[in-house]
């Protein structure tokens, strides 16, 4: 059994070890207060203070104004987002774009068909999500939001250039928030789980534009409303306060770190195992080069024997939750912001001294 155990899981995901302490710490003792972070109220100054710096950081990550965006912080998951979106802004007679690559943003567009039109803008399907699809010149007039999504966990494609778009852009930014350098000023609204880039389950991070919110289509219940969310400043009910603290703790690791830094390590790490992989005799890779995410590094074994082995191998080394997404198979590494250099190194490594058993 090996020593070490790195988490290669697309999330929930690795933690930096400073920001496990931390939390360890504040379970015994938030900040000095003598409360546990976990017994802290919800609608006390303790909480109140972590919401603030914690959307403070969001919006200077983004380099967004405060006059301009909302933060929230809020349950349910990507889910709950492809749910709220329609609710919120696609009108019954209207219609929405949705950019279909991969299953989650098809699973957006199926949400969406509940309250609306949706139209699929483009997809690749056709190629089993390979590759991206690639945006049309011009959209159909009239539409409410187009939606996209910048990282394709289970098929490992990525966004890497976006657009101006003629009507409000939404998109899910789950698995490659604050991952690299963006002009997140192009978008209306994002989203992300906390569970793979910023944190841990049971939080999601919301940033929409006050202006979107004179745009509500329909009455909603309050949980399902971001104007209601907006005036509860994210304490509609309970908020999940350790999942919104674990969050303050990646920002404030990713804001010290400084997302350039940042970036450029995540262009390493991707650049090494894609390169690992493709001189590997074991594997080969699955999205077309074009497309390849910096974030899930997709890919299967040239034969189901070599896959069996490399698990075992795996198990071996340390190397956890590179099983590939049941859809797909094969394996994913997920190199998410808490994921070192060195630890991808060790992957590397693994695949080549994998390699030697087979040459
Ligand atoms: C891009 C993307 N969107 C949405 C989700 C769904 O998130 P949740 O399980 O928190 O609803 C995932 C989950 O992996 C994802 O990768």
């Amino acid at each position: 059994m090996s020593a070490v155990k790195i988490n290669f899981g697309a999330g929930p995901a690795a933690l930096p070890v400073s920001v496990t302490e931390q939390l360890a710490l504040s379970i015994r003792n938030y900040d000095g207060s003598g409360l546990s972070v976990l017994e802290i109220p919800h609608r006390g100054k303790l909480f109140d203070a972590i919401l603030k710096e914690a959307n403070e950081r969001v919006l200077q990550l983004c380099n967004l104004d405060a006059a301009t965006y909302e933060v929230l912080w809020l349950q349910g998951g990507g889910r709950l987002q492809f749910a709220m979106i329609p609710m919120n802004f696609l009108p019954e007679a209207g219609a929405a774009g949705y950019v279909d690559s991969g299953f989650w943003s098809s699973d957006a567009m199926e949400n969406a068909t509940l309250w609306g039109n949706t139209i699929n803008l483009a997809s690749s399907k056709d190629c089993a999500y390979k590759k991206l699809p690639e945006i049309p010149e011009r959209f159909p007039e009239n539409l409410s939001y187009i939606h996209l999504t910048t990282n394709n966990t289970i098929y490992g494609t990525q966004w890497k250039q976006f657009f101006n778009s003629p009507v409000p852009l939404f998109a899910d930014m789950s698995s490659d928030i604050f991952s690299e350098r963006r002009d997140y000023g192009l978008f209306d609204l994002f989203y992300a789980v906390a569970q793979k880039n910023i944190g841990i389950a049971g939080v999601t991070l919301v940033v929409l534009k006050k202006s979107l919110l004179t745009k509500v289509v329909r009455p909603l219940n309050p949980y399902l409303s971001y104007r209601d969310h907006v005036a509860a400043h994210s304490v509609l009910n309970t908020a999940p306060v350790f999942a919104v603290y674990s969050a303050l703790l990646m920002l404030r690791y990713i804001s010290d770190r400084g997302i350039a830094a940042i970036e450029e390590e995540n262009l390493q790490k991707a650049g090494l195992l894609y390169d690992t992989l493709e001189k590997s005799v074991s594997f080969e890779l699955i999205a077309e080069k074009n497309s390849r995410s910096n974030m899930n590094v997709v890919f299967r074994g040239i034969d189901p024997e070599t896959e069996n082995n490399f698990k075992l191998f795996c198990d071996y080394k340390g190397i956890e939750g590179i099983e590939g997404h049941r859809r797909v198979g094969g394996f994913r590494a997920s190199l998410y912001n808490a994921i070192r250099l060195d630890q991808v190194q060790y992957l590397a490594n693994a695949i080549t001294e994998f390699d030697k058993t087979r040459t």
